[in-house]
């Protein structure tokens, strides 16, 4: 069932476990996404990015994910991951999609709040959630998402954002990056608890792939209810593709794409059921 992404996150921050909320593209990482979560009988958010809508028909795509969303025996909820322009917003909202993530926080405090506010105002109007982020995230190896300058969230500043602008989910930048790390983790799990302590709304932690599992469970201790991953799942299907020929499908010349595809799904779901079973925190969701 399609339900809505507050509802789902509201029940994560009562359980204390964090929704995996994985970027899609296709129909297999989408068919991976749902089948995941219902092995491990999570809800699950499916999420597509603006940068996507250049090659994603987003219409057919919102369309696709509510018919699978009817028929999952989890619920699902349909997320705009980063989005830097109102059209995109107002694309989504027309097309069912249960929350947006609108992505000023390029711009300094006070045009970010103004900015903001004014897709809360428009968003809340159609009962749909809005996410947003102060602060930005760096950007690692492997990455498709754009490179921000990897300043941390302030938690006074935090509470200032969130009580002006009416956001539903507040992105906080604790030190994680966006791909895969290329030193050592640093996650500010102290500021996490400032920002948590001051901000009463469901906190979501950008990039997950690669973050150790013992960070993550912290970051879901202090608040965390949404864990947005991304590259990692690209890793574990292009990992695959690579080594097919010389592997799973050596013996054969000419492997059907359909099979290619069959086998990079599987891969994309274990991996991604490995991150649902994480964020779950051990708890039974009760779905
Ligand atoms: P990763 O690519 O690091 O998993 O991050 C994804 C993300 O945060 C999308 O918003």
């Amino acid at each position: 069932m399609l339900i809505s992404t507050k509802e789902m996150l509201k029940k994560a921050q009562e359980e204390t476990r964090a929704v995996a909320a994985f970027n899609t593209y296709s129909l297999e990482t989408v068919q991976a996404a749902i089948s995941s979560a219902e092995k491990e009988e999570q809800p699950v958010i499916i999420a597509l990015g603006e940068r996507y809508f250049p090659t994603v028909d987003v219409e057919g795509f919102a369309a696709m994910v509510k018919a699978m969303a009817h028929k999952a025996a989890i619920p699902v909820a349909l997320h705009l991951d980063h989005a830097y322009e109102k059209d995109s917003i107002i694309r989504a909202i027309k097309n069912g999609f249960t929350s947006v993530m609108y992505d000023g926080s390029k711009y300094p405090l006070k045009e970010n709040i103004k900015r903001t506010k004014e897709i809360v105002d428009i968003a809340h109007m159609e009962g749909v959630s809005v996410e947003a982020e102060i602060g930005s995230m760096a950007k690692g190896a492997y990455s498709d998402e754009e490179e921000g300058d990897g300043t941390l969230t302030d938690p006074l500043l935090a509470n200032e954002f969130v009580k002006a602008t009416n956001i539903d989910f507040l992105a906080a930048a604790i030190g994680t990056v966006h791909g895969m790390y290329q030193g050592e983790p640093n996650i500010d799990l102290e500021r996490l608890q400032q920002i948590h302590e001051l901000v009463n709304i469901p906190l979501v932690l950008h990039g997950g792939s690669g973050t150790p599992d013992e960070k993550i469970v912290e970051t879901i201790n202090h608040g965390i209810c949404k864990i947005n991953v991304n590259t990692e799942i690209s890793v574990a299907a292009v990992t695959f593709l690579k080594s097919a020929f010389d592997d799973e499908f050596k013996d054969d010349p000419m492997p059907h794409l359909s099979n290619i595809n069959r086998v990079m799904q599987q891969k994309m779901e274990k991996a991604m059921q490995r991150f649902v079973r994480l964020f779950s925190n051990e708890k039974q969701a009760v779905c």
